[in-house]
This record gives C-alpha cells, structure tokens and sequence, in this order.
C-alpha cells in the first residue's frame, strides 16, 4: 500500500503533511548537517532551544495569542492536563485567597491562616465542569479522584438533554454553575461523540470582575483549526497528535497571572494535593518548558507543521478555519442528502467540524450496514473510518491534514453508497 493511494480519517493519531514528514525523517538522521539527528541533540542545546522558541512563536502568531499568555510545552498528553489543571488551578485559587488574607489582616499567625484558608476552601472551593461529551467527563471524574466529589459540580451533564446520550450542549439557562465557581471547564470538540461547542459560552465571558472563574478548554481535537477567544480563557489546553504534531507533546496557553502557586505546606495543611514538580505550570514555565528532557523531535514536528500552517494561510487560523468548514459542509451535506442511507448522530446544532459522526441505517440491520460500509471504504483507500468503541458506528475525522481531495473522496464514497 502506497501512502498517496490512503485518506486516513482516523481520530488521533492522525495523518501528518507528507512532506513535513518526509524533511522529519531527515532531520531524524542528521538535523541541519549538524551530523547528528534532531532526537539526539541535547534539550538544552542553543540548537534545541531556538526550534523550541520558534515553535512557540509561530503558535503564538497564527493563532493570535495576547501578549499577557505564555505558551509551555508538557508531557502527559490531553490526560495529563486533566490533572494539571486541577493542580494548577486549586494552587492559585488558594494563593489568591492567601494573599487576600495577607492584605486584609496585615499581621496574621500561620495557624489563624491556615483556618481562614480552610473555611474558604470548604465554603467556596469549586470546580465546575461542563460535561458535553466523553472527554470532559473523564475529566471531571480524574478531578473527583483527585480532589473530591465535594469540590466538583457537573454544572451541566448534556446526556440528561439528550435521551440519555451525548450528542447535545444544553442551552446554557439550564447549567447550574456555582454561584461563585472556582473554575470552569470545557472540552471545546468532544472527539468520541462529534460535539463541538458553535461558539464561546455567553454565560462565561469575562466581566472583568476578580470573582470571574478561571475558564480551561481542552482544544486537543480542533486546536489550529478555528479561531480562539483566547482572552476568554484561563488555559488552553491540547496534545499535539492530531492536527498539531505526533503523540508526546501537550501545549498549553496560560495567562500569566494563573503562574502563581500556593507553598506546599500551605496546601498540606489544608488537605489539598500539591502538583508533582513535571506538571507544575509554575516550574514548566520558570523552566521555558525544560525543567526536564523534553521530546524535541515532538516539539521540531510541531514547529514544521506550524511553518507550513502559516505559509499556506497568509491570514492564518481565519484561512484554515474557512477550509475545516468547507470540508465539513461537503460531507455533512453527503450525508443529509440521503437519511434513508445515513443518520447523522449529533444535534445539527452542535455538529463537529473535526469529527463526523454517524450511523448507516441502510436495510435495517446497522450492524451489516457499517460492516459493509467500512469495507468499502478500505477498498477506495478510505481509512480509520470506525467509530470510538464505546459509542459504535462511523467517525470521519476531518484534521487539517486532510486535503479538500480527501474531503471530496469520501463525499464520492458516500453518495456511491447511498446509490447503490
Ligand atoms: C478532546 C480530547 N481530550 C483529551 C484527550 C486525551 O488525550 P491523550 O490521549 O493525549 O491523553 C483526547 C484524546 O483523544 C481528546 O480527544
């Protein structure tokens, strides 16, 4: 099998440029005739350093980044940030109540802080999640784990809209959010079940007072694809291995004021979990990101793929945003055209740009459908095309490196399909 002869749709990983692929290799071997390849040189060389800033950089500007965020790099992939984020975001809401204490009482023992701290930890302390899909609530539950079902409120379970299932954003007059939530998080695009959020939520945008929450959206499948109201949030959040780069490297955008942490002891005291140092947001960034050995080979692809991002589209995200929507417009309607064929399975409301999905209903029997469906899609080199096994049927998952081409190749499929 030749790779030009495959459109992989897979969910993540997923298919990479061929020829950033193709320099990658060399690079691999001998990285810029330096006889020695890009995996091989040191993290902390000036050489690694410059890919690494680059990399950042180019980040930064195609997708419009403000000045008051910095970018670090992390291991742990999507999963990995579940927790960060926790951490992260705990150890700063307490800070900020430490040092509000601080102010307030001037003069203050550890241990009449230390009580002070607890009463507005158990009276206020919450973590908000938005569960729109099976992302966001893993992540809720790994927040459950970590902290506590007392420190978390599901402040919407979109499965209670839906008949049981995901495949809906309630309106946002049902969420129950905490009357003053700590954080509040999002998965931007449920990769599983085809959710992704049409806009930022009106209920979340920043009203400039000091009780707004810390906002975190986990961009893991559509960073690079849409534009980001980057202000909105406290921390961006996505692993490289699908529209950014390969597996190994998580970025997150995070405003500076959040790189601030509790001391240890404090947090201790109060029965709260302190973050280990390789998760640590203030460490990664006291660190540029190299606190310790970071997969430079990750961080290199990344940057290879953001250069070609950005020499393609001279009006950055706004242009691959304009081609993710067109594809996703073409298979969508494909798919519309023939509902005794195919049904699409979220709300047409909510339906994902990145990951299609859908049912074949063709004859009755589902099951013999999909099976002859994805046969046929191997056949004509269309590949990855199998749902997640926990939800069944057919996700097309339409990353940026898939060309109008590939778009167009499966909207053929779809309507030989229907046809036949
Ligand atoms: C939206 C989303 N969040 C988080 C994850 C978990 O990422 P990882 O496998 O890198 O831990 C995934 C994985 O596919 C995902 O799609």
């Amino acid at each position: 099998m030749k790779r030009e002869d495959i459109t992989y749709m897979g969910a993540g990983p997923a298919a990479l440029p061929t020829d950033v692929l193709a320099q990658a290799a060399e690079a691999l071997q001998n990285y810029e005739q330096t006889g020695l390849g890009i995996a091989e040189h040191s993290h902390r060389s000036e050489l690694a350093t410059n890919i690494l800033n680059t990399t950042k950089a180019n980040l930064a500007g195609f997708l419009d980044v403000p000045s008051n965020y910095e970018i670090l790099m992390m291991q742990g992939g999507g999963s990995g940030q579940f927790d960060a984020t926790v951490y992260n975001i705990v150890s700063a809401w307490v800070e900020k109540q430490r040092q509000k204490i601080l102010k307030e009482r001037g003069e203050i023992s550890e241990e009449d802080l230390v009580k002070e701290l607890r009463k507005k930890v158990e009276s206020e302390l919450r973590l908000d999640y938005l569960v729109t899909g099976s992302w966001s609530l893993k992540a809720s539950q790994e927040a459950i784990r970590l902290l506590g079902p007392e420190y978390i409120n599901i402040a919407s379970d979109a499965r209670k809209f839906n008949n049981g299932k995901f495949g809906k954003i309630a309106d946002e007059s049902t969420w129950t959010l905490s009357p003053k939530p700590s954080m509040v998080y999002m998965c931007d695009n449920e990769t599983v079940d085809g959710v992704e959020y049409p806009n930022f939520p009106k209920v979340l945008e920043p009203s400039e007072s000091e009780n707004d929450p810390f906002v975190v959206g986990d961009f893991s499948s559509n960073i690079l694809s849409r534009r980001i109201p980057v202000q909105n949030y406290s921390v961006v959040f996505f692993g490289a291995q699908k529209n950014l780069g390969c597996a190994g490297v998580t970025g997150i955008i995070i405003r500076k004021d959040l790189l601030v942490s509790c001391p240890p002891l404090i947090l201790r005291k109060l029965g709260l979990p302190v973050a280990p140092a390789v998760l640590d947001y203030c460490v990664t960034a006291k660190n540029n990101s190299l606190y310790n050995t970071l997969p430079m080979f990750d961080v290199y692809l990344a940057g290879q793929v953001l250069k070609k991002l950005l020499a393609t589209f001279p009006d950055k995200v706004n242009g691959q945003q304009a081609e993710a929507q067109r594809k996703a417009e073409m298979i969508y309607a494909a798919l519309d055209a023939y509902p005794e064929v195919f049904q699409v399975v979220p709300d047409k409301s909510v339906r994902s740009r990145m990951n299609i999905c859908f049912r074949v209903i063709k004859g009755g029997n589902i099951d013999e459908a999909e099976k002859n469906f994805l046969k046929g899609a191997v056949e004509r080199g269309l590949t990855g095309l199998k749902g997640h096994r926990s939800v069944g049927g057919i996700r097309a998952s339409n990353y940026n490196a898939i060309p109008i081409s590939g778009a167009e190749k499966l909207v053929a499929y779809l309507k030989e399909y229907a046809q036949a």
